[in-house]
Order: structure tokens, then C-alpha cells, then sequence
């Protein structure tokens, strides 16, 4: 199989690297060769473009047996997503009708569920998220839906919060002495590790187009969180002070277009039989002799 991860950044990577000890020729899409060594020494070919520069696509080839898009808006505002997903997206579906691409797998995000009243939701949810940028990402995923089926076989797959190694905002705050327990604490977070995104991808990927073409799955471990359990779990572990509530003007400020729901994937497991290896946050960041790396 010939695989090309388009944005080979944090998840691409793991996806590379997994996809490499199976025997996949696997290619990566930088913007530069700026960390093209870090591809390199994985075993994974680099190829530069950008998708908002559809005349960088022209010299990617042909032959690709599955193409993935985990392109990110590098923490963008609305404008860059609006480049990066919306735009970037049509160019790079544009490219794989010309290349003859059959496969198609997009990394959307849970944040396309604008729930607030923290019960569950699945795929078949309503996706009407309040801010812009996840406005952008559920147009992004319809325009693909209605747009970019038939001979492209895509699947989306909304992603929630991904922590992993050298990555994981709550442990980061932490440390920093900036945690906060939100409100009364009871928000629900939903949480994916970084390889266990990848190993989704891998199993999307390995399964029929009658299975997952045209489809929708979220990538969530198995255990949504509240956020104050959250934080003070993680402080025992690491032996570090609970944190403190967060102030009322903080709480203010952080309010608008804040979700409360619980993500499930069940449709992903049943469909591929998937499952994460980090059943769910204590299993994701339990503390490795000594380790404090976030
Ligand atoms: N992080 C999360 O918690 C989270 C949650 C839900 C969904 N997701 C989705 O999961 C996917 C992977 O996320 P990630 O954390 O692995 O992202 P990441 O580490 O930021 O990597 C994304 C890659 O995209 C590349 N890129 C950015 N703009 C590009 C452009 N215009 N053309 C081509 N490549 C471009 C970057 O390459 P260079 O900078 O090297 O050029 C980078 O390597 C993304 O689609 C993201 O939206 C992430």
C-alpha cells in the first residue's frame, strides 16, 4: 500500500511510523523541510506542498493508494481555518480527482458538537457548533459529504483532544502552576491519545469502502472525564497541589462556546473493531518513572 499523510506533524508522525512497521510506503506532506529529518528517520518520504497552493500539489505523483489529510491550523484563528480546511480541503480533493485517488480520510474534530448539556452524542448528533472555527470544520465535513463522494470513498473522523507525548495542555498548565478547576468542575472533557488517533486511522484505513466510505466516526477513548476530577487526578499523580478554583471572571471568560457533552465511539468500534490502547486518561498519562514531560 502507498500512503501519503498530508500535514505529517504530531499525529501524522505516529501514523507514519505505525503505518512503516507494517510494510506501508508511507510520504508525508511538510510546508518545508524544516523536520523533514524527523520523517526521514522514521522511514517516511517527505514531499513539500501547501493545500492552500494548489500548484504546489502538482508534483506529488500519482498512485497513491490512500491519502490522508491531518493538515492542522497551526492554532490559527478563523481565518486560518477558513484557508487551511475550507479552502485547503477543496484543493486537495481537487488534486486526488486528478491523481485517481480512491481513498480519502479526513481529520475533522468533536468540536463540530456544540452540546452544552452534557449527555452523550454520536455521529448522528446534531454538529452546530457555536464558534466560527467549528462552524468551518462542520461546513468543511458537509461540503465533503455532499461533494467529494463517489469514486473518493471518504471518511471523516472527528478527533477529540489529543495529548500524547510532549503534548497535553492540562499537564502543561499544571506545571506551570496555571490549572484551574472550571466552574464547579463538572464539565465533561473527552480525550484521545496520540497513538491511539493513528491506530484509528490505521483501521479506517484496513477496512471495506462499504464499511467506511461516506461515513462519520468519532476517535475518543473509552471514559469522557469532568473537568475538576480531571485536574486533581492528574495533581495526585504527578505530586503536585490541587489547583484551585478558577476565579469568577475567569470562569466568565472562558464561557462562550464552551460544550458540555460525552463523545462516543462506539460506531468506530463496531464498524473496525478498534480500540484504544489508553482506555482513557490514567492509562494516557500515568507518570512513567519520575517522567514530568507533558
Ligand atoms: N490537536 C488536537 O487536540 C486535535 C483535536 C481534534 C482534531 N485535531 C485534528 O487532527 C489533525 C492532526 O492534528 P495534529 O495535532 O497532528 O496537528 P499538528 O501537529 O499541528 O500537525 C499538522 C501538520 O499540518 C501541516 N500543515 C499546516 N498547514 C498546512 C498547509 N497549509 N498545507 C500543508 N500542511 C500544512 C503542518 O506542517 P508544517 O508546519 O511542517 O508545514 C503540520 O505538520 C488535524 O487535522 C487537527 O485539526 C486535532
Amino acid at each position: 500500500m502507498r500512503a501519503l499523510i498530508v500535514g505529517c506533524g504530531y499525529v501524522g508522525l505516529e501514523l507514519g511510523r505505525q503505518w512503516v512497521t507494517q510494510g506501508v510506503s508511507v510520504s508525508g506532506v511538510r510546508r518545508s523541510e524544516v523536520g523533514a529529518a524527523e520523517l526521514l528517520e522514521s522511514g517516511i518520504r517527505v514531499v513539500v506542498g501547501d493545500v492552500t497552493q494548489p500548484e504546489s500539489m502538482t508534483a506529488w505523483g500519482r498512485e497513491w493508494d490512500i491519502v490522508v489529510n491531518a493538515v492542522s491550523s497551526s492554532r490559527g484563528g478563523v481565518d486560518v481555518y477558513r484557508q487551511v480546511y475550507g479552502v485547503g480541503t477543496r484543493n486537495l480533493v481537487g488534486w486526488m480527482r486528478e491523481a485517481g485517488v480512491r481513498r480519502y480520510v479526513h481529520l475533522s474534530s468533536t468540536s463540530v458538537y456544540g452540546q452544552t448539556d452534557g449527555g452523550w452524542v454520536t455521529e448522528d448528533s446534531p454538529a452546530d457548533p457555536l464558534p466560527e472555527t467549528g462552524q468551518v470544520l462542520a461546513a468543511t465535513e458537509r461540503w465533503i459529504l455532499g461533494e467529494a463522494t463517489g469514486d473518493l470513498a471518504p471518511t471523516i473522523l472527528r478527533v477529540a483532544g489529543i495529548y500524547g507525548p510532549g503534548r497535553g495542555h492540562a499537564l502543561q498548565q499544571l506545571l506551570k502552576g496555571e490549572a484551574r478547576i472550571q466552574g464547579d468542575g463538572t464539565r465533561w472533557v473527552n480525550m484521545v491519545h496520540r497513538d491511539d488517533v493513528a491506530s484509528a486511522i490505521r483501521a479506517v484505513a484496513g477496512a471495506s469502502v462499504e464499511t467506511v466510505g461516506g461515513k462519520v466516526f468519532n476517535v475518543v477513548d473509552d471514559e469522557p472525564v469532568q473537568q475538576g476530577e480531571f485536574v486533581t487526578w492528574l495533581a495526585r499523580e504527578y505530586g503536585l497541589p490541587i489547583p484551585p478554583s478558577a476565579t469568577e471572571e475567569e470562569n466568565a471568560a472562558r464561557k462562550r462556546g464552551l460544550t458540555h457533552k460525552r463523545v462516543d465511539h462506539r460506531r468506530l468500534r463496531e464498524a473496525t473493531g478498534w480500540a484504544p490502547a489508553y482506555r482513557s486518561f490514567r492509562e494516557g498519562y500515568a507518570r512513567v518513572s519520575g517522567s514530568r514531560s507533558g
